[in-house]
């Protein structure tokens, strides 16, 4: 038996997150195994891909249930029947329910496309070159109920540069989501960083 820990990756759209997570999992070493691909819309492109490397997708639509905590104890259900250890949360744009932030406590991490504290919510990199920041980047957090809060588990910076542009500035920070979230899920998957380690 593999002591992998099994991960989900929740998505909403493109999933080049999601796809660098499932790139370094193919190695023999790597602590984690994608075992699932969640969805909130039926079109996401990220499932596409997942399908492609074989990995199990599932969407769960908000339209389709009474409310927002019956979604996500769809969700939930799903990932008990995956029997999965770790969820990513990957350009998943949609905020979870209070009750499904608890149980997964210590076990959900979500990629952000800032250096929190700094620039939580929408729209990021627009309001970095608003604020004329010389120094952008992103992070990898556990997920709590309030958005983009929880302890920091890493951050790369980058510099931003002279002409960029929103889009610009999000490929260079979209590159370095891509090197730090595969290291930040081997972390808490090996248990190097714990939730405990970091909650204060
Ligand atoms: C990333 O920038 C992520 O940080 C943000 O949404 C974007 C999703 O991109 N939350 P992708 O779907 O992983 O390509």
């Amino acid at each position: 038996m593999s002591d992998k820990k099994r991960v989900a990756v929740l998505i909403s759209g493109r999933g080049s997150n999601m796809s660098a997570l499932i790139e370094a999992a193919r190695a023999s070493d790597y602590p984690a195994e994608i075992v699932g691909v969640i969805a909130n819309k039926p079109g996401a492109e990220g499932l596409v891909t997942a399908g492609h490397n074989n990995i199990p997708t599932a969407v769960f639509s908000l339209k389709n249930y009474a409310d927002k905590a019956a979604t996500d104890a769809a969700i939930d259900g799903q990932l008990q029947a995956w029997n999965v250890d770790i969820v990513c949360l990957a350009g998943f744009m949609r905020l979870l329910s209070a009750e499904f932030c608890a149980k997964w406590e210590g076990k959900a991490i979500n990629i952000h496309p800032s250096l929190l504290p700094a620039f939580k919510g929408l729209d990021t990199h627009a309001r970095a070159l608003d604020e004329d920041v010389s120094e952008h980047g992103c992070t990898v957090h556990f997920v709590t109920a309030d958005m983009d809060d929880g302890p920091i588990i890493g951050q790369v910076a980058v510099p931003v540069e002279f002409g960029d542009t929103p889009g610009i500035l999000a490929e260079r920070v979209l590159k370095a989501e891509h090197k730090l979230y595969p290291w930040a899920l081997a972390q808490v998957a090996s248990g190097a960083i714990t939730f405990e380690d970091l909650k204060d």
